[in-house]
């Protein structure tokens, strides 16, 4: 499957932030990873909406919008029209899932769905063929420059057996040391944020990524 690298914002400089994402698109990411907190769902708190919309008329680049916040319903309207094309929200995080779907391809979007590492994958198997991309979390989330998880790949596995064509996303803890494991587990779409953004050479990480 076709290798696609989601640098997360949470490592940029959020004083320069359309400048490091078209560094990092320049280098070969086609996604910007966008990890939105509201210190409910997780404990940090990060960006909302009007950062998405600032950042848009300045790149081209996938948003690929990882929500972590409670009841995501009441705010995917507004995170679809400030600029999102991937919506991703936490099964954990809504007691309407299905509504969420909805609301996310109504308003034209891809749906994306995740699971934090202690959650089963047959949480998200009964919603699978409804979402266009599959997050799996190998970090609890919340907070970048976490270790992966190891178990979470066991996740992947099961998952790329299942659905041989779905886009399939992994989300904490990625470096040059485990990527290949990565790959073979059966991702295609990498999220990386400490190991890009916090590289010396940020666009050499995305390439180091892209042709691991
Ligand atoms: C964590 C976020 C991640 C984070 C990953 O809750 O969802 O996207 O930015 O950071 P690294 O790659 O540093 O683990
Ligand atoms: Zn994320």
């Amino acid at each position: 499957m076709k290798r696609i690298i989601a640098p997360s914002i949470l490592a940029a400089d959020f004083g320069k932030l359309a400048e490091q994402a078209n560094m990092v698109k320049d280098a070969g990411a086609e996604y910007l990873h966008i990890d939105v907190m509201d210190g409910r769902f997780v404990q940090n708190i990060t960006l909302g909406q009007v950062v998405v919309k600032s950042l848009r008329p300045h790149t081209d680049m996938v948003f690929d919008v990882h929500l972590m916040i409670k009841e995501p319903e009441n705010y995917i309207e507004s995170f679809a029209k400030a600029g999102a094309d991937i919506i991703t929200f936490h099964l954990e995080s809504t007691q309407d899932v299905m509504g969420c779907i909805e609301k996310i391809k109504a308003c034209g979007k891809k749906v994306g769905l995740t699971i934090k590492p202690k959650t089963p994958l047959e949480w998200v198997l009964p919603y699978a063929d409804l979402a266009d991309m599959i997050l799996i979390m190998s970090v609890e989330p919340g907070f970048g420059g976490q270790k992966l998880i190891p178990h979470c790949l066991d996740k992947i596995r099961k998952l790329r057996e299942l659905y041989p064509e779905k886009d399939i996303e992994i989300d904490g803890g990625v470096c040059v040391e485990n990527i290949k494991e990565i790959y073979e587990a059966g991702t295609n779409i990498i999220v990386a944020g400490s190991a890009v953004f916090g590289a010396e050479n940020p666009a050499e990480a995305v390439n180091t990524f892209l042709n691991a």
